[in-house]
Order: structure tokens, then C-alpha cells, then sequence
């Protein structure tokens, strides 16, 4: 048998153990973790929406007229009207045909891409796409090229070797790094070598883009550009689950085909009318949008002027680079010895080398939270190396 207690140690030595925080009471900037006060700037909450009343009391009235468990998977008995009507509404909220509702976002890149892509066939996927994206790919069972980030010469280069079926895969805002995909290019070339384009915007969703629409959306794109649009419910949009939108024969396709949609129990129904009520929130209220935006642009202009490395991001999430795991652990455990937390995002989830602290705005965020994280890092500005490069 492997020596797995071995390998648990290893880890430690690594600086790549991980360890879980209890937290009690709401999601929201100031927190109790582990039984301690902190100042969180690690969640994805973007728009503060997680703790949002209007939503706790869209949930409640729901919960009465729908009761609580989802009871069977939608091809059963459990495709709730409750999860129609989201399904209406995140078709419109995202400009395209129709959509359905999956459990998480991870269910959705996995169920998603293994239905659109099988054997014999060709996927192209971002270096840096997110981990559900990659376990979709190996799933799928299709030959898998990764392109350099961002690098739409190389994938034209790439789609241009490449016969048969052919589907591209990235991430809309990149999870780890913050930064956009050039959706507009990656359209082009993906219409030009018959490729179907396969965009995720879990990040995007709620945060950018006219009325919150998403990244895809703000780079003007329709359905015919992105035919397959993920994105996820439980980070911008503060509730919890996902969806796949586009041409209503795709979704009709994905129904019969995607597993991770097919052989699970539906959501409880409550929670599609709560993530209504959400999407309403954010069509409507452009200033979290504006403050959280704001945030970023003041912790970039001060964290870059103290000579922190910062990624070419303009959204809420903006890691600071380290580079060696132990020094962002470091790095880490000095913000929280001052009352933040800001978690330290090691390999296998960032490339070796590249350790950082992963830190994320929230609309629920203060100019004065924003202010002790300023001063924090200020006094913890020795820990990591001066960077080379301003961004
Ligand atoms: C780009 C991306 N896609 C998908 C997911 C998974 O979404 P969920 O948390 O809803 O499973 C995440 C993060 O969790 C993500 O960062």
C-alpha cells in the first residue's frame, strides 16, 4: 500500500499542506475564523451579495411554497418550475437563447466539455484554465493541446494543423491571476477554423460588463462569437450553483449527454428563486460594480507603489506575487498576525515557482478595510523580494 502518511509529511516540508478555517456566522468581510476576528480578503464574493437581506427573504418566502430538497435528478421528477424560471432568466440575463441550471461550476466545465467533445476529437484549452476545465478535458477523452496563456497566434497555429472536431475551452477572467482572456480574438480564429469556443465566466459573471453581464459581454460578444457560456452563481452572484447558456439545440444536446446534468439530484428549488432575486440585484445596481472597481484601482495605485509584484488584472481579483510557497505562507501569516486574512495560493493550483497571495475585493469592502490592508502590507513589505517590474 502507498505510504500516504509519508506523503502527507512530504508536504508539510514543501510548504504545500493544506488546512481548512471554521468559520461561523455569514460570509462577509469581517469574519470569524477559527474562533478569531479577521479582516477577510480571499472570498469570491465580489458584489457582497452572500449575506444580501432582499435574497435571505427571496429564499425564505421560496423555501414555503417549495420546500427544501431538490428529491431527484431534473430527468426524474426534480426539474422544479423554480429552476425553469431561473433557467428564463439567465438566458436573458446573459443574451442568449436558453440555459440550464447545473449543481456547481465545477459540474457544469465537467459535464460540459466531456458532452461537447469525445474521442477521436480535438480540445484546446488555456494553460491556465481552471482545474474543473482540465478534469472536463481528461474526461471527455479527446486528445487535449494546451496553448500558452492567452496566446491566440500559437492556437491559430495549432487549429490550423488540426482536422476533425474542435473545441476550445478558457477561462473568462482567470481565477488565479485575474486577468481577461482576449475573447475577441479567440472568437475570430475559433469562427475561422470551424472550432466550437467554450467560454467559463466564473469570475466575470455579475462583476463586468454592461448590467454585470459578464466579460464575454463586455467584449460586445453574442452568441454566435461564444456559443457555450458557463458561469458560476456562487461567487458574483453570492448564491450558489451554476449555468451553461446558448443555442437552445446545444442545451437540448447537453440534457441528453452531459452527466454531471443527468445523474444528480437538483438543486433545492428555493435557491433558484434566491439566485432570481440576485440576478435582479445586479442588472439594477451598477454602484457595487463602480465601488468595487474602485477599490481595485486604489489597492493597485498603493500596493505597486510600495514595490509589491501586482498582475496585469483589473478586476477584484489581484494576486500579489511571491514566488517560493514558504514565503507566501509567510507573507500570509504576517497579515494575519494584523488581522487579515489573505490566502497564500501554492502548486498545484498555480504554476511551480509562482507562489502568491490570492487577494480579492468585495463591494462589501470599506475605503477603511482597504485602508488595513494598506498599512498591513506596508509593514510587511520586507517579507517578499522588491519586484523587478512596476505593473
Ligand atoms: C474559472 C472557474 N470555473 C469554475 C469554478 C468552479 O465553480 P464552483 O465553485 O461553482 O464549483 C471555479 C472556482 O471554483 C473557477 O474559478
Amino acid at each position: 500500500m502507498r505510504d500516504f502518511a509519508l506523503e502527507l509529511e512530504e508536504r508539510k516540508q514543501a510548504g504545500l499542506y493544506r488546512t481548512r478555517r471554521h468559520v461561523a456566522g455569514p460570509q462577509r468581510p469581517s469574519l470569524i475564523a477559527d474562533g478569531k476576528p479577521l479582516l477577510s480578503f480571499c472570498s469570491n464574493d465580489y458584489l457582497g451579495l452572500a449575506n444580501n437581506p432582499a435574497n435571505i427573504e427571496a429564499l425564505r418566502d421560496a423555501l414555503s411554497k417549495t420546500g427544501l430538497g431538490g428529491a431527484a435528478s431534473h430527468l426524474i421528477c426534480g426539474h422544479h418550475d423554480a429552476h425553469h424560471q431561473l433557467e428564463l432568466r439567465l438566458a436573458e440575463f446573459t443574451g442568449r437563447s436558453s440555459a440550464l441550471f447545473f449543481s456547481t461550476g465545477y459540474m457544469a466545465n465537467m459535464g460540459v466539455i466531456s458532452a461537447l467533445a469525445g474521442r477521436g476529437d480535438t480540445i484546446f484549452s488555456d494553460r491556465l484554465n481552471h482545474a474543473s476545465i482540465i478534469d472536463g478535458c481528461i474526461l471527455s477523452r479527446a486528445r487535449v493541446r494546451r496553448y500558452a496563456h492567452g496566446d491566440v497566434a500559437a492556437l491559430a497555429t495549432m487549429l490550423a494543423e488540426t482536422s476533425g472536431h474542435k473545441l476550445v475551452v478558457t477561462d473568462g477572467v482567470f481565477s488565479m491571476d485575474g486577468d481577461i482572456a482576449p475573447l475577441a480574438e479567440l472568437a475570430r480564429v475559433c469562427r475561422a477554423h470551424d472550432a466550437l469556443l467554450v467560454v467559463d465566466d466564473a469570475h466575470g459573471i455579475g462583476v463586468l460588463g454592461p448590467e454585470g453581464r459578464g466579460s464575454v459581454a463586455e467584449a460586445g460578444l453574442s452568441e454566435e462569437d461564444v456559443p457555450v457560456l458557463i458561469g458560476t452563481l456562487g461567487k458574483g452572484v453570492g448564491t450558489s450553483g451554476a449555468f451553461v447558456a446558448g443555442p437552445s439545440m446545444l442545451m437540448d444536446y447537453l440534457v441528453q449527454k452531459a452527466r454531471t446534468y443527468i445523474y444528480t439530484t437538483a438543486m433545492p428549488p428555493a435557491l433558484a428563486m434566491a439566485t432570481i432575486s440576485s440576478l435582479d440585484l445586479i442588472e439594477r445596481d451598477q454602484g457595487r460594480r463602480d465601488h468595487v472597481l474602485g477599490l481595485v484601482s486604489r489597492f493597485r495605485r498603493e500596493a505597486s507603489a510600495m514595490g509589491y509584484e501586482l498582475m496585469p488584472s483589473h478586476t477584484p481579483i489581484q494576486p500579489i506575487m511571491v514566488g517560493d510557497n514558504h514565503d507566501a505562507l509567510a507573507l500570509s501569516q504576517a497579515l494575519e498576525e494584523r488581522g487579515l486574512l489573505v490566502s497564500a495560493i501554492r502548486p498545484p493550483t498555480v504554476p511551480v515557482g509562482e507562489a502568491r497571495l490570492r487577494v480579492t475585493f468585495s463591494a462589501a469592502h470599506s475605503q477603511e478595510n482597504l485602508d488595513c490592508l494598506l498599512s498591513a502590507l506596508s509593514e510587511c513589505r520586507h517579507l517578499v523580494q522588491k519586484a523587478d517590474v512596476a505593473i
